[in-house]
């Protein structure tokens, strides 16, 4: 009746932007993601028939904003007459600040409920249920570099690379805390309607999974470096030229795009990822990581600093 699991945070390096379908939370595009490691939420759910509603606390502080969404999650893999549940959520890192800290919490609450339900879920099934909750989160099931793919009216993911085939690290520059003023979400939904570059955007997408896909294959780290920055900022004009316009970034974020053009230009590994918050993540070689931290650990407006490696996939974490 019970079960824990812990997962991490992906970041997409081709994105997910946009739905094909709404009431099933189906995406529009595949996408290409890398699974983190130092960054994780752990999630405990426990069935209780004597409960009458389901409870939540958020590293140990009850909520009830975030519990709706959890709720119809645990409906859908347990079943909607399962006992109600006492679900406990711990992040290390800030939540909804463009950490993808949705996508590790769906993917641990999926695999921890399946656990609870006493349900043996397949990587597809578990994506499936985790996808409708929240997109990105289907992807935070497996480790490494990871493929979302639409298949029919469902959607699969699978392994590109394993995090230590091709490890690389990740240095994220926060520029501001504090949740985002429009969630993913709705901000898609704003762009397939109003942008008159959301069209194109899904017609490239394919082209830039091929060359990006190909890129993992070979460890062709330019390439990669390249299409990721490409994906990123298109994904960034379509929201910008939406109505109204929604633009994520902040001073600081422009000032460590330039950090990281300056390092580009002094021969460093490095290229950047912007989600839809302000915060820049930096991926590099692992060797160019303490100069790519310093960089943009000196940049004007950078609050804070992380430093992580890839990761492994959600996982059921068994206790005594
Ligand atoms: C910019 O997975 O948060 O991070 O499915 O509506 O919950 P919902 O959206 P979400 O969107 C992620 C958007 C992104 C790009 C990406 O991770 O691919």
């Amino acid at each position: 009746m019970q079960g824990t699991a812990i997962a991490q945070p992906n970041i997409a390096l081709i994105k997910y932007w946009g739905k094909r379908d709404i009431e099933r939370n189906l995406p529009a595009v595949g996408s290409i993601s890398i699974t983190l490691h130092e960054l994780n939420t752990r999630m405990h759910v426990k069935f209780d028939d004597a409960l009458a509603a389901d409870v939540l606390s958020v590293n140990d502080v009850p909520d009830t904003k975030m519990l709706p969404r959890l709720t119809t999650c645990l409906d859908r893999v347990a079943g909607p007459d399962r006992p109600r549940a006492r679900i406990a959520s711990t992040c290390n890192f800030p939540i909804a600040a463009g950490l993808a800290s949705s996508a590790s919490s769906f993917a641990a609450l999926t695999v921890a409920a399946a656990e609870a339900a006493g349900k043996a879920l397949k990587v597809d099934e578990l994506a499936s249920l985790a996808g409708r909750a929240s997109g990105s989160a289907a992807r935070s099931l497996l480790g490494g570099f990871v493929e979302l793919v639409n298949v029919g009216d469902d959607i699969a993911c699978h392994t590109l690379c394993d995090a230590d085939a091709w490890p690389l690290s990740v240095v994220v520059a926060i520029t501001a805390s504090g949740p985002k003023a429009v969630g993913s979400t709705e901000a898609m939904e704003i762009s397939r309607k109003t942008s008159p570059f959301y069209a194109s955007w899904i017609e490239q997408q394919e082209q830039d999974l091929d060359t990006a896909r190909a890129a993992i294959a070979t460890r062709d780290f330019a390439t990669l470096a390249v299409i990721a920055e490409y994906n990123c900022l298109k994904m960034h004009s379509i929201m910008w030229a939406s109505r109204p316009p929604m633009v994520y970034w902040n001073a600081a974020t422009m000032r460590c795009l330039q950090t990281v053009r300056k390092l580009q230009g002094q021969g460093v590994g490095v290229f950047f990822t912007i989600d839809a918050g302000p915060q820049v993540k930096a991926v590099c070689l692992p060797e160019h990581a303490t100069t790519v931290e310093a960089a943009l650990r000196a940049t004007d407006g950078v609050v804070d600093i992380m430093m992580t490696g890839l990761g492994e996939g959600a996982r059921l974490e068994h206790c005594e």
